[in-house]
């Protein structure tokens, strides 16, 4: 089963869709790819509003676009996390986790390593017993060394997304194949916001995927998806 587990489709929640309409469209054109499952996950930004603010924002979201046009999609609720200082003693983060699962959607910052960084992660691994799921890992190879890059591929627990659109060039589709030809914990996602300049591409990645790497590595990712929309 093709789901996706990152995307920002939700209206007026982030940098998504500022209409309805148009999120409608996206959910329209990932049943056409033949997806099942969707989790929305928009942007949480922690210093910007505590986390029931945002939950009423999107719950809000969500009937919006039910005005619009029946939802022919399983939409499962989540949000894009924004790692900050503090993050780990954030108020109700649990409630940030994709669907029912234990999953969290991180997103690192956009700057080189920091060990706080890594205290915040290991402090939402214990202090809420999440597993975090980092977004778009190939995104920071420009600031990370191998040294960095390696200890962030070392958290116990964590699962590591890259953006479909890796695949679609030949620098970084190296860096997300290799890593997981490496046996590291790797899920593809589109990370979709819009219908024309990020678009969803879950089945064009599942295509290269299946094209590029042997069946049971190619299986194994497709189950480990499943896993964690809980299919
Ligand atoms: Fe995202």
């Amino acid at each position: 089963m093709l789901v996706e587990l990152h995307s920002h489709f939700l209206p007026q929640m982030d940098d998504g869709p500022e209409h309805a309409a148009v999120s409608i469209e996206m959910l329209a054109i990932w049943r056409m790819q033949g997806v099942e499952k969707v989790a929305a996950t928009p942007h949480y930004i922690p210093h910007r509003e505590p986390v029931n603010h945002f939950l009423t924002r999107r719950s809000e979201a969500l009937v919006a676009m039910a005005g619009v046009a029946p939802l022919e999609m399983e939409i499962l609720l989540g949000a894009e996390v924004l790692i900050e200082k503090g993050l780990s003693e954030t108020e109700d983060l649990q409630l940030l986790a994709i669907g029912n699962s234990k999953h969290i959607l991180l997103e690192l910052p956009y700057f080189p390593f920091k060990e706080w960084m890594l205290e915040e992660i290991y402090g939402i691994i214990h202090r809420f017993g999440l597993n975090p799921l980092l977004a778009h890992l190939e995104r920071y190879t420009k600031w990370y060394n191998d040294t960095d890059l390696a200890r962030v591929l070392s958290i116990r627990g964590a699962t590591f997304q890259i953006n479909n659109d890796a695949l679609f060039k030949m620098s970084t589709r190296r860096f997300a194949l290799e890593l997981v030809r490496g046996g590291f914990p790797v899920v593809f996602a589109s990370d979709a916001h819009n219908t024309d300049t990020r678009p969803p591409n879950t089945k064009a990645a599942d295509k290269i995927l299946a094209s590029k790497l042997k069946t049971a590595e190619w299986q194994a990712l497709t189950e480990r998806n499943e896993d964690m929309l809980g299919v």
